[in-house]
């Protein structure tokens, strides 16, 4: 099968595509034939960076990289009753972890995936993974937002927020997305109720009313978001898991609860995301579509920081 194999941190040349055996699966897993993969920050960030590599692969060189995939069952386990073979799923692999999804099969427990929604794409699908499970698990799981809440959420038009703004509005709460004024239309077209651009100085001054904030920058936005929080209020911060002491004392002063968070691979996560796909609550907006032998500008356009909703690669169906 065609992979793409890293062997060390570095730049997009790193990226190296070859052919690979098939993956053996265990009796919990199913063999999909990759339809389409999404791209993430983490996948750039462990591409790029050693430390972040080790942190997911330990000491494997070299690695496949990539988690989030859509496709179709072509083999399932002996302890697999959930799916049956030429069923379309998707879902986020293993991840803390090795999902090994840049490549044209990859072995899935079969507990982290769902039904692919027929009226939804490869592409959006595969989109809704990683990014859609993290905006829920924020929110739903971790954050308990509920009807009425003041929500905001930054970086609103990318990946995991421009899921996270329409789950807020799903649940009832009424929903602040920053993002700068390019997007602002595309923020207000998620179902967003205000728009703030995080480029205006004063940008934590707009909103001090906040029961819930979701952090996906970090930094100085995460020390002024707790600002724009009502004593009480929740932050969740993801772009990584430390947050530093200045920020835990001044949540502390203001009784905030600052947590970090680290999205997991959860098939009932999964299953409650494809009922919204399913529905027309949830929407993917795919900003870019590559070949597979394009992931190298895939990763490049992830590493921009400027994504609006999801960048997705696309393997070939019939190219085995
Ligand atoms: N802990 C976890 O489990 C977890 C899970 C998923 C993601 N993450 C992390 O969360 C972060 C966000 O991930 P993502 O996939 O959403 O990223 P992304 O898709 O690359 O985010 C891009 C968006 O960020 C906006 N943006 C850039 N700088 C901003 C700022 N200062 N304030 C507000 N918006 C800004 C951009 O809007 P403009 O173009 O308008 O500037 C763009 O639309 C990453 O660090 C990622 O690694 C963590």
């Amino acid at each position: 099968m065609k992979a793409i194999i890293l062997k060390e941190a570095g730049t997009t040349a790193n990226l190296e595509h070859t052919e690979l055996p098939l993956p053996k699966i265990k009796e919990n897993e199913v063999l999909i034939k990759v339809r389409a993969i999404s791209i993430n920050p983490v996948d750039v960030k462990a591409r790029a960076n050693e430390g972040v590599l080790t942190w997911l692969f330990a000491e494997e060189r070299p690695v496949i990289l990539g988690w989030d995939i859509s496709g179709e069952v072509t083999e399932t386990g002996s302890g697999v009753s959930a799916f049956k073979i030429g069923e379309e799923v998707f879902g986020m692999v293993n991840f803390v972890g090795q999902g090994k999804a840049y490549a044209e099969y990859v072995a899935v427990p079969a507990d982290q995936l769902a039904l692919k929604p027929a009226t939804v794409s490869h592409q959006e699908a595969a989109a809704a993974t990683l990014a859609a499970l993290t905006a829920w698990q924020a929110l739903v799981n971790h954050g308990k937002v509920s009807r009425g809440e003041k929500v905001l959420i930054h970086a609103a038009s990318g990946g995991v927020g421009h899921y996270a703004v329409q789950i807020a509005k799903y649940l009832g709460a009424f929903v602040i997305g920053t993002s700068s004024a390019g997007n602002r239309d595309f923020v207000l077209s998620l179902g967003a109720d205000e728009h703030i651009d995080y480029t205006s100085p004063l940008f934590e001054k707009a909103v001090t009313d906040a029961d819930f904030v979701l952090d996906t920058i970090a930094g100085d936005t995460l020390t002024r978001s707790i600002d724009m929080l009502k004593p009480g209020g929740r932050l969740i911060t993801i772009p990584s898991p430390d947050f530093p002491q200045t920020d835990k004392e001044k949540a502390l002063g203001r009784n905030i609860s600052l947590s970090a968070i680290m999205v997991q691979s959860s098939g009932t996560d999964m299953n409650l995301l494809a009922d919204l796909l399913e529905k027309g609550i949830l929407k993917s907006h795919v900003a870019q579509n590559f070949d597979f032998k394009d992931m190298d500008k895939a990763h490049q356009a992830v590493e921009t920081g400027r994504t609006r909703g999801k960048i997705v690669v696309t393997l070939v169906a019939d190219s085995n």
